[in-house]
């Protein structure tokens, strides 16, 4: 049977959440994968070192997987200043979020303008101490123009901070791509839904929450030249689902919160996917290479994911106490399974 092996599959943007959900969903990623960065996004938001360390703690103690590498992104509030960004890069982290005021779940803390004094001095000392900023760019205008609209504000931090290393998270629109190109300090993440999926998939048939998610999905032309970027295994693009659960009765509800959660067997759906088109040997660099590269990280303890092709199925639902929850692409088939 034919059989790939990863190594040290890394997935760059990942919502873990906490207690029950927490408890519930870790092993979908620990298993896959041998790390992950993880996003501050919290009921109560990890907006200091000291959350972030407890919040790590947590993780570990819930991960059957021992070696597993949470990297917490600090949340960027307007509270932050030198010394806490001090003490965090003293205590191992070096991602920091940065959310826009209102663009998605729990970014009630984040900023309301970006480019402020304050916000700037933030950014410079970011760059004196090697910290890579990623960020949620989205404007808070029409709805599939709000990643673009985003695009100056990416411009003008580039160009300020030429040694700030800074992430386009999730990119969803192809013309976020010239942004890669033009500038050297800015990379991107990609999701398996937003080079997968568009907004039929949310709204071409009938209605479907589960596949609403920040930034909304987009048109067959964004979907295909961010795959494209995917399966090339661009070098300044890496793997980050943004794996994102809520409650199904949540996401069933009116006002209901963007996020999907396509953690259960998402790189069986990627070797699914890359050998669709023929390009599974750049799975490995999509996974794991251009991660390590583009975030420096040479700390992990080798782990190797043996995939099979052997068909096998995603789960229907996830049963919490409370409620369930619905994994993307539930009850379909991948021809890839774990070993
Ligand atoms: C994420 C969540 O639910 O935390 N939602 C989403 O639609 N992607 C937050 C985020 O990454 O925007
Ligand atoms: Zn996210």
């Amino acid at each position: 049977m034919q059989e790939i092996t990863l190594h040290n599959p890394l997935d760059m943007h990942l919502h873990l959440r906490e207690g029950e959900m927490l408890k519930n969903i870790i092993d979908f990623t620990t298993s896959q994968f041998c790390g992950a960065v993880v996003m501050p996004n919290l009921t109560t938001p990890i907006t200091t070192t000291k959350l972030a360390l407890q919040y790590k703690q947590e993780i570990l103690q819930n991960s059957k997987d021992k070696n597993f590498m949470p990297f917490i992104a600090l949340y960027i509030t307007d509270t932050l200043d030198e010394e806490e960004l001090v003490l965090a890069r003293n205590n191992g982290l070096k991602i920091l979020k940065l959310y826009p005021k209102g663009a998605t779940t729990n970014s009630q803390n984040g900023l309301d303008e970006i480019l402020t004094p304050r916000t700037l001095k933030i950014f410079e000392i970011a760059q004196k101490l090697g910290f890579i900023l990623s960020i949620h760019g989205e404007s808070n205008g029409f709805c599939l123009d709000r990643e673009y609209e985003f695009g100056k504000i990416f411009a003008k931090i580039a160009q300020t901070f030429p040694k700030l290393k800074i992430i386009i998270e999730h990119m969803s629109d192809y013309r976020s791509i010239d942004l890669l190109e033009t500038y050297e300090n800015i990379y991107a993440t990609l999701t398996l839904h937003h080079i997968t999926m568009t907004l039929d998939d949310i709204l071409g048939a009938g209605l479907r929450p589960h596949h609403f998610c920040k930034p909304i999905l987009k048109t067959p032309k964004d979907r295909d030249m961010l795959l494209n970027l995917a399966l090339q295994a661009h070098p300044k693009v890496s793997f980050g689902s943004d794996s994102a659960p809520h409650l199904e009765k949540n996401k069933l509800k009116d006002n209901a919160p963007g996020g999907i959660f396509s953690a259960p067997m998402i790189l069986c759906a990627l070797a699914d996917l890359f050998e669709k088109h023929g390009k599974l040997e750049n799975l490995q660099a999509f996974v794991s290479d251009n991660a390590k590269q583009i975030y420096n990280i040479t700390n992990l303890k080798s782990k190797e994911i043996k995939l099979q092709r052997k068909h096998a199925w995603i789960p229907t639902q996830i049963k919490l106490i409370q409620n369930n929850l619905i994994p993307l692409n539930n009850g379909t088939m991948v021809e890839w399974s774990p070993i």
